[in-house]
């Protein structure tokens, strides 16, 4: 077992990108499908219930990166599992459940993202909340609590179009079965008899689920519906510092209007060139198109890949995902989520 910790899938804390390979694959519904996954030279995953990681993959020869939540829970650690549903017009899902099977390997970046339960103060009642793929990041985290013995109430509250297009739906029954702990509400928008439709509103999680005394709530699914859950929380004057929701797209880069889109700066790469830059480009867009190497991903500031040190310039970032304080204050920043308006000198990974 010490050899296996040693080998510990997220022991280094940079970006690291590493092989998985695929064991097994399993049909959840119609147009979702679970892919299982082994590390490499026998190594665990050592993840956070909630978290994702990045697939890097070469489709048609064009390279691609897309982040995934984990649908499994690091309480079992051997393995680890992406439920992934086909998008229309999605190039990588779709290629994904069309062509990866047992015994193909993938690259991946380490496991990230800030939807977690790590700094869960433990309370009385977790109430989970999601709708669609969204349920991968709160079943990793149902699974978790459920495995480690956590006492705490789960609600689980799952929005999907019926029982045959729900992911999970077996497992769901058979948790909502065996733990006196977990209690499901499923709610179908197209169920078999269109009278019995039910979509998640205040009045209906005013009347299901009572007592929200200390809970924390987690969210994923659609912005809309996570917009609806966070109004009917605060209709309801729940703490919202209890509340958290996955925010998986990024916000957009802000605009800056002080700086006239036609401006450029002078961007020195530590150890490399000075490049251009123009106002609004990201700084790993402009090393790109200087010809520069630089680790990258998602593109999307969620990975983490393209940290890169700001030691002097005037930046602005749309994202900080995976950065600690500690990175923050030394001046780490994400070279896809940032601009510059000033000649900038930057170190990149
Ligand atoms: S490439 Fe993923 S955060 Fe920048």
């Amino acid at each position: 077992m010490q050899q296996l910790e040693q080998l510990n899938f997220t022991g280094q804390t940079s970006a690291f990108i590493a092989p998985i390979n695929c064991v097994a694959r399993r049909d959840e519904t119609p147009d979702a499908t679970t892919f299982i996954f082994e590390a490499c030279n026998q190594a665990v995953f050592n993840f956070i219930p909630g978290q994702f990681i990045t697939l890097q993959l070469e489709i048609d020869g064009h390279e691609y990166a897309r982040s995934y939540s984990m649908s499994s829970s690091p309480s079992r650690p051997f393995t680890l599992e992406c439920t992934i549903k086909r998008v229309k017009g999605g190039v990588v899902s779709n290629w994904l459940i069309d062509n990866l099977q047992p015994d193909m390997s993938l690259n991946a970046l380490a496991p990230a993202g800030d939807f977690n339960l790590q700094n869960s103060q433990q309370p009385a009642r977790y109430l989970l909340l999601s709708a669609g793929s969204g349920i991968t990041p709160v079943m990793s985290m149902a699974r978790w609590l459920l495995d480690t013995n956590s006492t705490a109430q789960i609600d689980f509250v799952h929005s999907s179009p019926n029982r045959d297009n729900t992911i999970f739906q077996k497992r769901l029954e058979m948790l909502d079965k065996i733990y006196d702990n977990f209690n499901l509400n499923q709610l179908f928008s197209r169920p078999a008899n269109a009278d019995d439709a039910q979509r998640f509103s205040a009045e209906w999680l005013n009347q299901n689920i009572t007592d929200l005394e200390d809970t924390e709530v987690y969210v994923c699914g659609p912005t809309g519906y996570m917009q609806d859950v966070e109004a009917a929380l605060k209709a309801r004057g729940f703490n919202m510092e209890r509340f958290f929701k996955e925010s998986f797209q990024p916000e957009a880069p802000t605009e800056n209007t002080d700086i006239n889109a036609a401006s450029t700066f002078a961007l020195e790469v530590e150890g490399q060139k000075t490049i251009e830059i123009k106002a609004g480009q990201s700084i790993l867009d402009a090393v790109e198109k200087a010809g520069l190497d630089m680790t990258a991903a998602c593109r999307a500031g969620v990975c983490g890949a393209c940290k890169c040190l700001i030691i002097n310039g005037k930046a602005e970032s749309s994202s900080q995902a995976n950065l600690s304080e500690e990175d923050l204050e030394q001046g780490y920043a994400l070279a896809c989520s940032t601009t510059v308006s000033s000649n900038s000198h930057v170190k990149i990974g």
